[in-house]
């Protein structure tokens, strides 16, 4: 039964929390707050908070958090329904009885329920039988392991017109009807037959784990590939995602969440240890499903196919997560190799191989750059001129205004770049630099306009992992045309060590005054600091390695210094909103902290990944 949330913010406002958790504990006041031992942990010294105005309590030694509802249901064990109703009757409020057209509904939708689940029983049923040999067959032949059919609730529909209408017709035609397990034809005059014939069958389940619909694959090749079960009172594609229900727990554990196109992509991932995968239903992301996936964290990783129909839909997600963009509310890329698909990769390299595509997924303005950058010739004034026109149509698309602006002059300073360089060829230090660099008064490399504040200089990154700023300079020693690219933010890098500052000065040095680079040109300064031949710990890294693919290395390089910079404005933010909790104990103060330590453990995960430590 559900209650309106108008009642439920009645009840919240008219109920003291301090009044309901002071039954159990001794408060005393503490300000416009109440602070007491927390009834949820044991401890001597009171750090269990309680907030009436605010309407909820937290306590900085646990973490326990909730409102009045959630004390009674988290701290008393009551069910949900009936804290509700103890706190309505305190608060002198009736409970409303619930509204009959949507009770019908839910009871409507219940019995179709019945329904579908009961079809998928049948349909694991017949792929264990005698017909399901071929299914079965092909299921192997895939590589999916007997645990993964029944995870997934595999089954087959047998090649016939009623063989599921009769083994279901308890249930009763218009009912099997309605939950698109049967094609009632249109002319009337023929009976209504089974929808899904001789096809493998994935059962779609609801947030709940409950089946409420049906995509059937083909077994081998043949048109169409996947008939999916028709928009139904259960099920509305538009409105859901496969796999959403287990992937809610696997994504909090992970912090992140990955959305690929097919339903084999999501079960291959999850047969390979990452179980942390959605699929859209057949059609393109909707908003609906991008605020699902808002819900699980801030930048869902897209990592749809490596063919153009699979990038097509990518930046088609991507518009239309433009008007809904926030702080919280994004997208990132990964784009597969071309011809493949998540399933693909993870069969032949397994995990690790996924993981590593994964490593430094592209941010949404960066993506959405390179596909328009990547639309047509840019030759002419006229053709420039259309770039610049669509990358301001889409900033303009931000609602967000303080967004949109971030976004267009993102853009317009990538945009005088690259126009700048295809013009010139550049002028200045480096052959493609086209800014003109200074020497401070300590002699060194700085800048035209430091583009970062306070925050990055203040970095002592070397805690993160070990050896990590040894082996990004070495990295970008060997890769001395992406040091040239990357020199504006690494030298926003803080080095503590003065060696490795040194070393920097160097390389920026060499680089900036090199006639021509080529990948041997800062070799001798690693080997006058004996460092061209590294030590152990230092071997992950790909940019370290001199036998590594060089495009995946120099690309690895700069993902490792951008999250090095991220981290280090993740760590100020994450001072500046701890004193804040301490300071103004809000529900937002809360959550900012709680989103920046989520934010502060992502850098260290892929660094880790970086580093090849996991
Ligand atoms: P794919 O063809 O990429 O599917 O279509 P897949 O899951 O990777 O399947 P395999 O590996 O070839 O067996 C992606 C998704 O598009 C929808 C389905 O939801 C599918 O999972 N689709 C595809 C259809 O609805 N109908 C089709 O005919 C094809
Ligand atoms: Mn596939």
């Amino acid at each position: 039964m559900s209650l309106p949330p108008s009642f439920l913010d009645e009840l919240r406002a008219r109920t003291r929390v301090s009044a309901v958790v002071g039954n159990d504990v001794k408060l005393l006041k503490a300000g416009k707050e109440y602070k007491a031992c927390c009834p949820f942990h044991d401890e001597k010294t009171p750090s269990f908070y309680v907030n009436d105005q605010k309407g909820f309590y937290h306590c900085f030694g646990c973490g326990a958090h909730g409102d009045a509802i959630s004390y009674l249901v988290d701290g008393r064990g009551m069910g949900f329904m009936d804290a509700v109703k103890e706190l309505a009757a305190k608060a002198g409020m009736e409970v409303p009885a619930p509204d009959p057209r949507a009770q019908q509904r839910a009871e409507r939708r219940a019995g179709l329920v019945d329904v579908t689940e009961a079809a998928a029983d049948w349909y694991e049923e017949q792929l264990a039988g005698i017909e399901g040999a071929g299914a079965r067959a092909y299921l192997d032949k895939r590589g999916l392991s007997a645990a993964i059919i029944k995870r997934f609730r595999l089954g087959f529909a047998p090649d016939d017109r009623g063989r599921l209408k009769r083994a279901l017709d308890r249930f009763g035609v218009p009912k099997l009807v309605e939950s698109g397990m049967l094609i009632n034809p249109e002319d009337g005059n023929r009976e209504p037959y089974d929808r899904f014939r001789g096809r493998l069958m994935i059962p779609i389940r609801d947030p709940r784990g409950r089946v409420i619909a049906f995509g059937g694959r083909i077994l081998g090749d043949g048109e169409p590939k996947y008939l999916n079960s028709p928009e139904t009172p259960l099920f509305d594609k538009g409105r859901q995602l496969y796999n959403l229900d287990r992937a809610q727990a696997a994504a909090r554990k992970a912090g992140r969440v990955i959305v690929v196109e097919g339903y084999m992509d999501v079960i291959g991932l999850d047969a390979a240890g990452i179980g942390e995968a959605v699929a859209p239903l057949g059609t393109a992301l909707t908003e609906d499903q991008l605020r699902l996936l808002w819900r699980l964290t801030p930048a869902p990783i897209l990592c749809f196919d490596g063919d153009a129909a699979g990038q097509r839909a990518a930046i088609r997600a991507a518009e239309r997560a433009l008007p809904l963009l926030g702080p919280d509310h994004s997208l990132s890329f990964v784009e597969l190799p071309a011809g493949q698909d998540p399933d693909d990769v993870v069969r032949a390299g397994g995990r690790a191989a996924f993981e590593a595509l994964l490593e430094a997924p592209e941010p949404l303005v960066e993506r959405l750059w390179r596909h328009e950058v990547a639309a047509g010739p840019l030759d002419t004034p006229e053709q420039r001129a259309g770039l610049k026109q669509r990358l301001f149509d889409h900033a303009r698309a931000i609602q967000n205004p303080g967004l949109s602006q971030l976004y267009r002059d993102d853009w317009l300073a990538r945009f005088d770049r690259l126009v700048g360089r295809e013009r010139g060829g550049g002028g200045g230090p480096g052959g493609g630099q086209r800014k003109p660099w200074k020497k401070n008064k300590d002699g060194r490399w700085v800048p035209p306009a430091p583009p970062v504040g306070a925050a990055a200089r203040r970095l002592s990154a070397d805690g993160i992992v070990p050896h990590l700023l040894e082996a990004l300079l070495i990295g970008y020693a060997r890769h001395p045309q992406r040091l040239l690219e990357d020199a504006e933010d690494l030298v926003r890098l803080e080095l503590s060590d003065p060696r490795l500052a040194a070393l920097r000065e160097k390389l920026l040095d060499a680089a900036f005054s090199a006639e021509s680079l080529d990948p041997g040109t800062l070799l001798p300064i690693l080997a006058d600091e004996r460092l061209d031949s590294p030590s152990r710990p230092l071997m992950g890294y790909s940019f370290v390695k001199p036998d590594a693919d060089r495009a995946q290395a120099a690309h690895d390089l700069s993902a490792t210094l951008e999250t090095i910079l991220a981290a280090a404005e993740i760590e100020s933010a994450l001072e500046a909103a701890t004193e804040r909790l301490e300071r103004e104990f809000s529900d937002e103060a809360f959550g900012e902290q709680q989103r920046l330590l989520g934010l502060r453990r992502d850098a260290t995960d892929r660094l880790a990944v970086l580093a090849r430590m996991e």
